[in-house]
């Protein structure tokens, strides 16, 4: 990270001390106009961000990974998503002919079989989709959480991402589980239904499980891989770089 970029997260960062998140969105919208954009997989924490931009039509654009293997669950919260906000959210898919060729070559749940299948899964459906839906843009919301992982404890609420080359920004980093509830009860936000169920931590539905109370926040993720392992390569940097 250069000096100057580094300054500019400095004098972002004390900007935004003191904001809520409607403002702080705001706030770095009106910074990078038109190249602000944020991801939502749909969890309780996503759907508290989609509320802040969309309820205050904040112009940040709202994209989702459509991997083809998430829930069904999940596809309703975006259908309800876009009906109760009256918006759309853009969807990036993985490119058809990779895809073909993978579960041609290798079947439809190879993701089981190692972890360098299941990481050409994330790959081909996650990463370079995001890659694509990331390109020429300044600013990435995102919607992690500390609490998530041990690796997320050491994020800051903005961060340059060098392997994308702009500036991350976490508005709901250091909010609590039930904070992110409270906000949803109250803004009677659309969300899914699995996550009263057990599953904190969302992602593809054969690579997600429930989990028990007290159980790790992403032990429910690719449960049969080790726990170094447990990252898809959109947050490389959240993931230590592992
Ligand atoms: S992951 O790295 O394990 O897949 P996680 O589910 O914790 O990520 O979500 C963290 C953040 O990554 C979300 O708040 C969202 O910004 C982004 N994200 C994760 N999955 C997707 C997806 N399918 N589409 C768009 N953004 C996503
Ligand atoms: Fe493939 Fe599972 Fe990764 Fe989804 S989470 S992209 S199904 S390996």
């Amino acid at each position: 990270m250069d000096l100057e970029i580094k300054s500019k997260i400095a004098e972002l960062s004390d900007k935004i001390k003191g904001l809520d998140i409607t403002q702080a969105i705001r706030l770095l919208s009106d910074t990078f106009a038109g190249k602000a954009v944020f991801s939502t997989s749909f969890s309780l924490e996503d759907q508290v961000i989609s509320h802040a931009i969309l309820e205050n039509k904040i112009p940040v654009d709202i994209f989702t990974l459509d991997t083809g293997r998430i829930f069904p669950e999940t596809y309703s919260v975006w259908n309800s998503t876009n009906q109760r906000y009256q918006t759309q959210i853009k969807a990036f898919t993985a490119d058809y002919k990779t895809l073909q060729d993978y579960l041609t070559e290798k079947g439809p749940n190879a993701f089981y079989e190692s972890v360098e299948n299941r990481k050409q899964c994330c790959h081909i459906r996650k990463v370079e989709p995001l890659k694509r839906a990331l390109k020429g843009q300044q600013l990435w919301v995102t919607g992690l959480r500390a609490e998530h992982s041990a690796a997320r404890q050491d994020l800051q609420m903005l961060e340059w991402d060098e392997g994308h080359q702009l500036i991350k920004f976490h508005p709901i980093l250091h909010w609590t589980t039930e904070e992110v509830r409270e906000f949803v009860t109250k803004n009677n936000i659309p969300y899914n239904t699995l996550q009263d169920k057990g599953f904190v931590s969302l992602g593809c539905a054969p690579c997600t499980r429930a989990i028990k109370p007290g159980e790790d926040f992403r032990a429910g993720r690719w449960w049969w891989e080790d726990d170094s392992k447990k990252e898809c390569g959109l947050h490389e940097h959240a993931a230590g770089n592992k």
